[in-house]
């Protein structure tokens, strides 16, 4: 597609209409998640950051689960709507990526650096943060529209029953992607010069 980093950024947007066609190989799905895993930075170089790369079955088998949860737990009546968000947006796309942490990463740097303790923690949000923005901007630039969506802690004891994920991972957000089937909205963008001060 060849978009500059300034346009990529600027058309990234939350997509919920996605269908499971593909623009690109699967291998460039995968070429996109190691380049953003080995050039994201992260706190200390901890490279704290693990990704799981949900496609095909497995891809519709993380929504399956994440829907049978919220059946058991939600009312009846709502459910209905989150079912139609599951099975109309999300379930529907082509694959999913999985943000996790290693706590082991993390708590090995609290053991480290006692002085920074505290921040370890946050810090490794940051770097999640980051790897999700750099990867749902990556997948929009090649053709895919992403979402941003967070039902851990809900169902993370049965996804790393599912993909035997090591327990010391800890799940952060989800970002389902495809093909834009709906183009989002236009979006309310608050005045600038409210949120960013420049003194010369
Ligand atoms: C930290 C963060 C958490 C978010 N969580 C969710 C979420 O749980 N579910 C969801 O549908 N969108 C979520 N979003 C998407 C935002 O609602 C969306 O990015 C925002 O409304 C701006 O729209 P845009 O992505 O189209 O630019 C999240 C975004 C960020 C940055």
């Amino acid at each position: 597609m060849g978009l500059s980093f300034k346009e990529a950024v600027e058309k990234r947007r939350t997509y919920y209409g996605i269908s499971n066609a593909s623009p690109v190989s699967d291998a460039e799905i995968q070429e996109i998640i190691e380049e953003a895993v080995k050039n994201v930075p992260s706190a200390f170089n901890s490279q704290s950051t693990r990704i799981v790369l949900l496609l095909g079955e497995n891809h519709k088998k993380f929504w399956n689960i994440t829907k049978e949860i919220l059946r058991k737990i939600l009312p009846t009546d709502a459910f209905g709507a989150t079912e139609n968000k599951i099975d109309g947006a999300f379930g529907a796309g082509y694959g999913t990526v999985l943000f996790y942490e290693d706590q082991e990463v993390v708590e090995g740097l609290q053991k480290t650096f006692a002085l920074y303790s505290e921040n370890f923690p946050v810090w490794s949000q940051h770097t999640s943060a980051m790897h999700q923005y750099v990867i749902w901007t990556a997948l929009e630039e090649v053709g895919f529209g992403a979402s941003l969506q967070h039902y851990n802690p809900l169902v993370d004891t049965e996804v790393a029953k599912a993909w035997d994920i090591n327990p010391r991972w800890k799940l952060i957000a989800q970002l389902p992607f495809g093909t834009p089937t709906v183009q989002p909205g236009e979006k309310e963008i608050a005045p600038i010069e409210k949120r960013v001060l420049v003194y010369r």
